[in-house]
């Protein structure tokens, strides 16, 4: 995993603690979390969901990763209710889609499940805001504009009855949130 997760959330040792069953990655853009990802899988024995608007890499398509080519907040709400017990978001970066990324994901944790973002200092009191999604949605320029918060606000607000459970500096920044019992 990246160094804002391995060095700084250390998350390796927490899916070791948790052993969970399915894990849910969230932005993988080329696939680098998701190799490492999927050789944790193989450690831990978890099933690996990727969603990411740009299609499997080749190298991972007969691989164990179920890889989801679609938007996050399209695509979440079909997953079970409470079946995902540990999740990376690493999308756009702004408060608009992580808010209704945490909109759709709530429903989807199990008990005591944790929920990882990347990239939370460097955009906490602003945002990451792409050219265009890879697939043929269009990009909600003015949507992500008309929100003023910034993403790592967003997120603290969206989850302040979440514990947050870990926090780090490293390679702009990650959080972990632990779902309430
Ligand atoms: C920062 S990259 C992910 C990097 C990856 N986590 C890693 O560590 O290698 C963000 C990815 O999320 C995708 N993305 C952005 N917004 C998205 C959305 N709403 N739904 C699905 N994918 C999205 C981008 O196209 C890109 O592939």
């Amino acid at each position: 995993m990246r160094a804002h997760y391995t060095i700084g959330l250390k998350t390796h040792l927490m899916l070791q603690a948790a052993r969970p069953e399915v894990v849910l990655e969230v932005g993988a853009q080329n696939g680098g979390n998701t190799r490492q990802l999927l050789s944790a899988a193989e450690e831990l024995g978890f099933r690996l969901i990727t969603i990411d608007d740009n299609p499997c890499p080749k190298d991972l398509v007969d691989t164990e990763v179920e890889w989801i080519e679609g938007l996050s907040f399209l695509e979440i709400p079909k997953l079970e209710d409470e079946s995902i017990h540990f999740c990376f978001i690493d999308t756009d970066h702004n408060s608009w889609t992580v808010t209704k990324e945490i909109k759709e994901l709530k429903p989807k944790i199990g008990k005591d499940g944790v929920v990882i973002f990347h990239d939370t200092s460097v955009y906490h009191n602003t945002n990451g805001i792409s050219g265009a999604y890879a697939c043929s949605y269009s990009y909600p320029h003015e949507d992500i504009k008309s929100d003023p918060r910034g993403y790592g606000e967003a997120i603290e607000e969206e989850l302040s009855n979440w514990s947050c459970i870990a926090t780090t500096e490293v390679s702009c920044g990650a959080q972990a949130y632990r779902r309430p019992a």
